[in-house]
């Protein structure tokens, strides 16, 4: 693979998964994240183990740091091949308590934050009439509503339609817009005690999951790499439910 490749939230769990799979994949990988120290250290992997990869520090709630790492890859690289718009979180907030700023927060990140790194890659995308974009959604955005956790369910239903109406728009120039729908998948994001499963829930989990088992971020990457990949050729606006069988079990 000789394409480049933009990772938002690639320092820890699902992103930095990503970002290894693309670089043992031969890509080069824009890592970025607003955590630095990590990130840096999944840069130094991806390189240590022989491939290409730098850090770049960012915030998708940023249009101009969005607009700068892109202008830096147009100028040193050739422009971004592919945008894989990871970065997210998920605050516990029972709907009583939920604030307009609390809403916005949720909503800048996990839906805008998609919004600004695929605007960006479009014109270069446009001019080179080949491009893949994949956003996480959740299996909270797809199907299931997730109590005290509104925002995050809107933003993740949101990204749903982001990706349908990108795919539509774009297809005809050769850019393709997908999207990924974890189930529950074994990172900081799930283990919170305060916002999610935490290591309790995390233990109970697999009974009613029909694999019988938590997705490893590695699951989440390897479907990501394959609608980034020529092989997903012909998919483009689906949203892929990555979940061991949950939504289609019975418990
Ligand atoms: N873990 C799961 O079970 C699960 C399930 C469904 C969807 N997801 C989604 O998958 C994506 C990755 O989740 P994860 O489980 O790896 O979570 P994580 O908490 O391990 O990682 C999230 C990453 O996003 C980054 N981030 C947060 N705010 C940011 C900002 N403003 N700008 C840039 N980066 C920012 C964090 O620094 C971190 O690197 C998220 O969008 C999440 O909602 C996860």
């Amino acid at each position: 693979m000789t394409s480049t490749v933009l990772i938002t939230g690639a320092g820890i769990g699902i992103g930095r998964a990503t970002a290894k799979a693309f670089g043992r994949a031969g890509a080069h990988v824009l890592v970025t994240d607003v955590l630095t120290a990590e990130g840096e250290a999944v840069a130094a992997e991806i390189v240590s183990g022989g491939g290409r990869a730098s850090f770049h520090a960012l915030d998708v709630r940023s249009t101009e740091m969005v607009d700068a790492i892109f202008a830096h890859a147009e100028a040193t690289l050739g422009g971004v091949d592919t945008v894989v718009a990871n970065a997210g979180i998920a605050h516990r907030v029972p709907i009583e308590t939920m604030t307009d700023a609390l809403w916005d927060h949720t909503l800048d990140i996990d839906l805008k934050g998609v919004l600004r790194v695929f605007r960006r890659a479009v014109p270069g995308m446009r001019a080179r009439g080949a491009g893949t974009m994949v956003a996480l959604s959740s299996i909270m955005g797809i199907a299931y509503g997730w109590d005290e956790h509104v925002h995050y369910s809107a933003a993740k239903a949101g990204v749903v339609g982001l990706v349908r109406a990108m795919a539509v728009e774009l297809a005809s120039q050769g850019i393709r817009v997908n999207g990924i729908a974890p189930g529950y998948i074994r990172t900081a994001q799930l283990l919170s005690e305060e916002h999610s499963l935490g290591a309790a829930g995390a233990e109970a989990a697999p009974a009613f999951i029909p694999m019988g088992r938590l997705g490893e971020p590695e699951d989440i990457a390897d479907v990501i790499l394959f609608l980034a990949s020529e092989a997903a050729r012909y998919v483009t606006g689906q949203v892929i439910a990555v979940d061991g069988g949950l939504l289609v079990g019975r418990y």
